[in-house]
């Protein structure tokens, strides 16, 4: 049977999922086996479940904090996933986690990381910050997770100028295209070397 990187997505909230359907959409025609395990969702309504059924991903809602880490061990280990993929995950992953997890885990920043991130970055605030800053550029950064937030080794950033931009929304817009071409582009990447290396 041909070898398949295997991945699995983790949100939170109520995710939208466009980053999910970006990575989705791309890995259909990339032409690289890598097979999405399942998405896990923290809240039953969040809207990134439609897109999940669209792509016949299975989604797993896990709510409780306290065994959320245990059960999501489980659940990597019985589908042998290779990476985990956050997409909208807002919450920090706990050191005992990140050390029993043998495989690599990725997030993606709508900002141009170190800058803009840490905790309490997430989603609209990094926008409303970069905007109050006047800031002329902002981006995208692909990196690594580690027991800090956003502090992880960057895979891989995107710049673009935003200096056109009246709001933070806008901002947010513009920044939301290019995660789009990002995350799937480092995805294929990843697992290209894996396929590689493991063959
Ligand atoms: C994305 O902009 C992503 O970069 C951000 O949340 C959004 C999720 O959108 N993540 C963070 O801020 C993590 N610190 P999506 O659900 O439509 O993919």
């Amino acid at each position: 049977m041909q070898k398949s990187y295997n991945i699995a997505f983790l949100t939170s909230g109520k995710s939208m999922g466009s980053n999910f359907e970006a990575v989705m959409t791309h890995i259909q025609k990339c032409n690289v086996p890598i097979r999405a395990k399942f998405l896990i969702i923290t809240r039953a309504d969040a809207p990134i479940t439609q897109r999940a059924e669209k792509f016949g991903v299975k989604f797993i809602f896990l709510d409780d904090k306290k065994t959320f880490e245990q059960k999501l061990l489980t659940f990597l280990n019985k589908n042998n996933v290779h990476l985990i993929v956050l997409a909208g995950f807002m919450r920090k992953l706990s050191e005992d986690f990140l050390q029993k997890y043998p495989g690599d885990i990725i997030n993606i920043h709508p900002a141009l990381l170190p800058k803009f991130g840490g905790k309490g970055m997430f989603g609209m605030r990094v926008h409303e910050e970069v905007f109050q800053m006047k800031e002329n550029f902002s981006g995208a950064s692909v990196h690594y997770v580690n027991e800090r937030y956003d502090e992880g080794k960057i895979i891989a950033q995107r710049k673009i100028p935003i200096d056109h931009c009246t709001s933070a929304e806008e901002i947010a817009k513009e920044v939301l295209k290019i995660e789009h071409e990002l995350y799937p582009e480092v995805i294929e990447k990843l697992a290209r070397e894996y396929l590689e290396l493991y063959k």
